[in-house]
């Protein structure tokens, strides 16, 4: 039997706060990952506040065997020293599977569990690793007194979490987002790849063979290849999986960091397939994922027009030769409220949407 929908709102341990009905649209366009137990890094932390939506203390894979327990106690020693402001504090604990995954969780929700929003969960195969933790932070959250529920966001980064993405997303009401894992996903799925997410010049589609005159086909001409994208099917699931459970989907990691050209892309089409955001492992990938990741003001511009044009948002218009439509209106008010909500936090942003001429009523 499955549970009943209404025990969903009922704490999962006497005393633990009471589950969000809602998760709530804060700005996370870049997930900036550092490594609490490298001095030269957590230095850093405090002085990124308020430049970056989310900074999140690792402590799973790129942390050594011999430094778990620095990189766990250093996180524990920034989040107590630091105001964080506006910016969001999430971790990601280690692998359910390994042997540190417990003293994370029993170290970190009694320490420092009110300063962080999010602990992101890696390898999750199925809902019942999310039942696992959805449990334990209840225990935890009511030993130690917090008033508000910790969310939970898994990378997507094995094929049976793939397969099961839709149980994952509504295991528990803490689900707040899914990552793409593309490199331990490459990995579990057996795909003949070495690199950190992006693309792959073996992956692509070939223009067809030209005809010469006497019919035949000229397979030696030279033919334009077009790369195509390994990850789009894995987005495009995440999206999906996410929209229907009212949580959001992230872009995870791209190794190439020299290659920002290449980033830009990739975080561009998830940004355009419904993705809200992608981790950043240096700061020039946070300046990448906050342009992505904010509505141009040519679209906000744009999405305002048809907003005003389609009045109640039923019927159709003509703008610039272009028919919008009930559904179109939809899209613009996707658009627009994304704008509000960054516009909110980034002064920037909220100068550059202001100076958008007004819109002429219906
Ligand atoms: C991220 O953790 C990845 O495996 O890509
Ligand atoms: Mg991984």
């Amino acid at each position: 039997m499955t549970r009943s929908a209404k025990d969903f709102f009922a704490p999962l341990a006497v005393g633990a706060p009471a589950p969000l009905r809602e998760i709530p649209a804060r700005p996370s366009r870049a997930i900036h990952f550092f490594d609490p137990g490298n001095p030269k890094m957590a230095a850093k932390v405090p002085g990124m506040v308020g430049t970056v939506d989310v900074l999140l203390g690792n402590l799973e894979d790129a942390v050594k065997a011999e430094n778990k327990e620095a990189s766990r106690q250093g996180l524990v020693e920034i989040a107590r020293s630091t105001d964080f402001g506006p910016t969001q504090l999430w971790t990601r604990i280690n692998s359910l599977d390994s042997p540190w995954v417990l003293d994370d969780l029993t170290t970190l929700v009694p320490e420092i569990g009110h300063k962080l929003d999010v602990i992101m969960v890696p390898k999750v195969q199925g809902a019942e690793d999310i039942h696992y933790v959805d449990r334990l932070l209840a225990q935890l959250e009511a030993k130690a007194g917090l008033d508000r529920p910790l969310q939970v966001h898994a990378i997507l980064e094995t094929a049976r979490g793939v397969a099961n993405i839709e149980e994952i997303c509504a295991a528990s009401p803490r689900m707040q987002g899914l990552s793409l894992g593309p490199a331990d996903l490459a990995a579990d799925r057996r795909m003949k790849t070495t690199r950190v997410g992006g693309g792959h010049p073996g992956y692509l589609v070939r223009q067809d063979a030209p005809r010469d005159e006497a019919g035949g086909t000229r397979y030696d001409a030279a033919r334009a290849t077009y790369q195509q994208d390994l990850w789009h099917y894995t987005i495009a699931r995440m999206v999906d999986a996410c929209a229907m459970h009212g949580i959001y989907p992230y872009y995870g990691p791209f190794g190439d960091i020299a290659d920002t050209v290449a980033c830009e892309d990739q975080f561009r089409n998830a940004f355009l397939l419904g993705c809200v955001g992608a981790w950043s492992l240096h700061p020039v990938q946070i300046a990448i994922a906050n342009k992505v990741f904010s509505p141009s003001v040519e679209d906000v511009a744009h999405a305002r027009r048809v907003i005003a044009a389609m009045g109640d948002g039923t019927g159709a218009v003509m703008i610039d030769g272009k028919m919008e439509d009930d559904a179109s209106v939809k899209q613009c008010r996707v658009m627009v409220a994304l704008a509000d909500e960054l516009a909110a936090i980034d002064p920037d942003l909220r100068k550059a949407y202001d100076a958008i001429p007004d819109q002429p009523e219906a």
